[in-house]
C-alpha cells in the first residue's frame, strides 16, 4: 500500500472520509500520519482514536518556509509517499511543493478553474451558476492551480445559502476525494511494479 500523509487545519471531515475508505483491504493506500498546523484541529482527536499517528505544531510566529521544514521532517520520518491535503487552509512554500513535485493531492470545495481561494459557495450563489461542485486537484505552487484529477458537481438550487450549498457539496467531497486518492495511489503503485 502507498503510505499517505493527511495534512489538515480543523474539522477534518474529508480526512476522515479517506481513513474510512483505508478500511477496505483492497484499498492501495494507508494513512500513516495525519498532521497539522492547528494542535487544536477537531480532526486529530478523531484519528487520533482510530490509531493514526497524529503531528500537529501551531504554525503562528514561524516563517512558511520554516514551518514548512518542520512539518516536512515529520512527513518524512513517516517515511510518507503522498501528501492529502484536506482542509488544510495555509498555502505551501514553493519549496515544500517542489520537493513533493507531483505527489500532493488537495480538495477544493469549486468546479476549478472557477473560484479559487476562500468563500467559493458564496460567489457561485452570487454569480448565479447554475451548478456547484468540488475538484480534486494536483498542487503546484500557485494557489489552487495544478492539474485536475477528478470533479463532482451539484446543482445550486432556489434558496441556497452558502451553507445549504456547502452541505451538497461536501457530501460529494466525502464520495469524490477517497476514490480520486486511491486511483492515484494505485497509479504509482503500478508505475513502480516491474514490467
Ligand atoms: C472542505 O470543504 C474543503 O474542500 C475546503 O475546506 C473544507 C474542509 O473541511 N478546503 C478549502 O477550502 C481549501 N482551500 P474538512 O476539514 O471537514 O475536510
Amino acid at each position: 500500500k502507498l503510505r499517505v500523509g493527511v495534512m489538515i487545519s480543523g474539522r477534518g471531515s474529508n480526512m476522515a472520509s479517506i481513513l474510512a475508505a483505508a478500511e477496505a483491504q483492497d484499498c492501495p493506500y494507508e494513512v500513516v500520519l495525519v498532521a497539522s498546523n492547528n494542535p487544536e484541529a477537531a480532526g486529530l482527536g478523531f484519528a487520533d482514536e482510530r490509531g493514526v499517528a497524529i503531528w500537529a505544531h501551531d504554525h503562528r510566529g514561524m516563517k512558511r518556509a520554516e514551518f514548512d521544514r518542520l512539518i516536512d521532517a515529520a512527513l518524512r520520518a513517516a517515511n510518507v509517499e503522498m501528501i492529502a491535503l484536506a482542509g488544510y487552509m495555509r498555502l505551501l512554500s514553493s519549496e515544500f511543493v517542489e520537493s513533493w513535485k507531483g505527489r500532493i493531492l488537495n480538495i477544493h470545495p469549486s468546479l476549478l478553474p472557477k473560484y479559487k481561494g476562500l468563500d467559493t459557495h458564496a460567489r457561485a450563489i452570487e454569480a448565479g451558476d447554475a451548478e456547484a461542485g468540488c475538484s480534486v486537484h494536483i498542487v503546484t505552487p500557485e494557489l489552487d492551480d495544478g492539474p485536475v484529477v477528478a470533479q463532482a458537481r451539484v446543482p445550486v438550487l432556489a434558496g441556497d445559502t452558502p451553507e445549504t450549498l456547502a452541505e451538497r457539496v461536501l457530501k460529494e467531497e466525502h464520495r469524490l476525494y477517497p476514490a480520486a486518492l486511491a486511483k492515484c495511489a494505485a497509479d504509482v503503485l503500478q508505475s513502480r511494479s516491474p514490467a
